[in-house]
């Protein structure tokens, strides 16, 4: 199996996801700012919540992807409050044709002091242990 792990953050919480995900899975953590440009099998897409969506650059990211180089897109993020971004990333990767795994991480993420630490080492080999059902 051939995998890219890409994320988007604003405080940190979901590249720390990122780097225990991209360790387990041999590759590295990349911001969404470097394009996929290699056919993988699955592109990790780790990703959060601010205002109730998810940021404009990770729209425009899954927008940008190519349904040839891409198997499948794997959801991973961390919130406050809502549960999973998936459905908001889903709409834009059916879009472009893009396939989404059925599965997802996801974990609490800390905002503002509340839910403290998290994502913590619990969380982050929580992450490691699901990207290692897909090597
Ligand atoms: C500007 C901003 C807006 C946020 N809005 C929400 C929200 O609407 N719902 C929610 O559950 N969490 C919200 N959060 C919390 C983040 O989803 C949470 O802290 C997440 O772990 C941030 O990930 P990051 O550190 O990778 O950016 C918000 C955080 C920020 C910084």
């Amino acid at each position: 199996m051939t995998f890219a792990v890409r994320y988007y953050t604003k405080t940190g919480n979901t590249k720390r996801l990122a780097e225990a995900i991209a360790k387990e899975l041999g590759v590295e953590a990349l911001p969404i700012s470097v394009p996929v440009t290699e056919k993988v099998d699955y592109l990790f897409l780790g990703n959060s919540y601010y205002a109730f969506s998810i940021d404009p650059e990770v729209r425009a990211f899954v927008s940008r992807l190519d349904s040839n180089l891409v198997g499948r897109v794997v959801n991973f993020g961390t919130a406050a409050m809502l549960n999973s971004t998936y459905k908001k990333v889903k709409a834009e990767a059916d879009k472009i044709g893009v396939m989404m795994d059925d599965n997802e991480f996801h974990c609490k993420g800390e905002f503002k002091g509340v839910h403290k630490g998290r994502p913590n080492e619990e969380d982050l080999k929580a992450a490691a242990e699901f990207a290692r059902r897909y090597k």
